[in-house]
């Protein structure tokens, strides 16, 4: 078990380390984070490579790692437990340096088997959400306290420095199928966020947490959608809980295609989400930069891909981003500029990258080199909107 949790003077002395990249305090929690976080949605234990890449990052400058229960049925957890222990033991790394964030909430895989069992024992999961066939979700605090025992294990750390709610919307996806009445299920969906913050009030004072948030897909939608996660009224139910909480971090999709979180009013004061959550003193996670979804299509954010008319248009698209803003003009690459246009808006802490090859690593570390002349860009967000 590796001992101690992220600190801010740990965090601080390595972002002193590598002083020529980029790097920014966690909200409120004091925490200096990499304006790149390693994200670990498709990497894996039993990977070689994911071991090495994950080493390459951390003695890198990357000292944010966003992981899953469920990502890799748990083997996401077993990685970054792994690399960060065997790191410690030589000396290289110090777990105080290190931010690791993790989420509950998906029962698929062995999660899907475990509530499966338990059902025929009839001690079901209590508010499980029926979602699919093999996909449950649940926030409930019974399972939340069994889903950290477990990420804990896998992680092998005595704490995780931040906890997540992952995509709790699920509640009103499932709620919306069922015909619910729209205003109910709102209710209801916050009643039961609320009670998962109390119990993660109680992890923190147990010490396995120290802090907690939610990433939801939702969190940008328009107010009148019945999906909406509203970030205001969680901050009111946060608040109502103790002034002195400790919900710091939310996650969600941003990038060239998905610029919602940076256009949509959806928040009280004619305020964006990332204005709102910037005003609150959160932390700012933002998650697939390259892999953007729309109308359930996905499109990948790198020219590399592309073949024949296909690469000319995603080099024409990338003329007209790149020609928008002055320090985005000299960046050769898409992936890099969708990077760029990211880490250089204020309000983003950190965005979280799926870097699970070693080259993908170096590009994303030599973004981080780049200084920019701190901006909103709420303008220019709403120009890519049109493109
Ligand atoms: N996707 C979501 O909805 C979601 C939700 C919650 C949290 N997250 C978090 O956010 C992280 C990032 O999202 P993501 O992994 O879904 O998507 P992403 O980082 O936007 O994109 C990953 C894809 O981009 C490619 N790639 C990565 N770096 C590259 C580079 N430098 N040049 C060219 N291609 C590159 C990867 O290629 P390969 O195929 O070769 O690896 C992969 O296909 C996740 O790992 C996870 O921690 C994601």
């Amino acid at each position: 078990m590796i001992k101690g949790s992220a600190t801010m003077q740990g965090t601080w002395n390595y972002a002193h380390k590598h002083q020529e990249l980029s790097y920014q305090l966690l909200g409120q929690t004091g925490l200096s984070i990499s304006g790149a976080g390693f994200g670990c949605y498709r990497v894996d234990a039993v990977f070689s490579e994911h071991v090495d890449v994950l080493t390459k990052a951390l003695l890198a400058g990357i000292n944010l790692i966003d992981t899953s229960a469920t990502y890799a049925d748990g083997g996401s957890e077993r990685l970054v437990g792994n690399v960060v222990k065997e790191l410690v033991l030589k000396g290289k790394l110090k777990r105080e340096e290190v931010v690791v964030v993790s989420k509950a909430g998906y029962l698929q895989g062995t999660n899907y088997q475990v509530s499966q069992e338990r059902k025929s024992e009839e001690r079901p999961f209590p508010e499980l959400v029926l979602y699919d066939e093999g996909l449950e979700h649940c926030i409930h605090p019974e399972f939340l306290e069994d889903q950290l025992t477990r990420s804990i294990d896998r992680l092998q750390m005595e704490t995780i420095d931040c906890f997540l709610l992952h995509n709790p919307e699920y509640y009103l996806l499932w709620a919306k199928k069922q015909k619910m009445v729209k205003a109910e299920a709102r209710a209801e969906y916050l009643r039961r966020i609320k009670n998962a913050f109390t119990h993660l009030e109680h992890e923190v004072e147990k010490g396995r947490i120290l802090s907690y948030g939610i990433s939801s897909n939702t969190f940008p939608y328009q107010q009148n959608d019945f999906a909406f996660t509203s970030l205001s009224e969680i901050w009111d139910i946060a608040q109502s809980i103790s002034p002195k909480h400790h919900f710091r971090v939310i996650e969600f999709p941003l990038n060239l295609f998905e610029t919602a979180a940076m256009t949509e009013i959806n928040q009280p004061g004619e305020q964006t989400l990332v204005e709102f959550a910037l005003n609150k003193g959160l932390g700012v996670l933002t998650n697939r930069p390259l892999n953007a979804i729309k109308e359930e299509r996905l499109i990948r954010l790198d020219h590399a891909v592309y073949q024949g008319e296909a690469a000319q248009q995603a080099l024409q698209f990338k003329e007209k981003v790149a020609a928008l803003e002055l320090s985005w003009k000299n960046v050769s690459k898409l992936n890099q500029l969708a990077f760029r246009v990211l880490h250089s808006t204020t309000g983003i802490t950190a965005v979280l990258v799926g870097m699970r090859k070693a080259r993908y690593v170096e590009d994303i570390v030599q973004e981080l080199r780049h200084t920019y002349a701190p901006s909103d860009k709420k303008e220019t967000w709403k120009r890519i909107r049109e493109l």
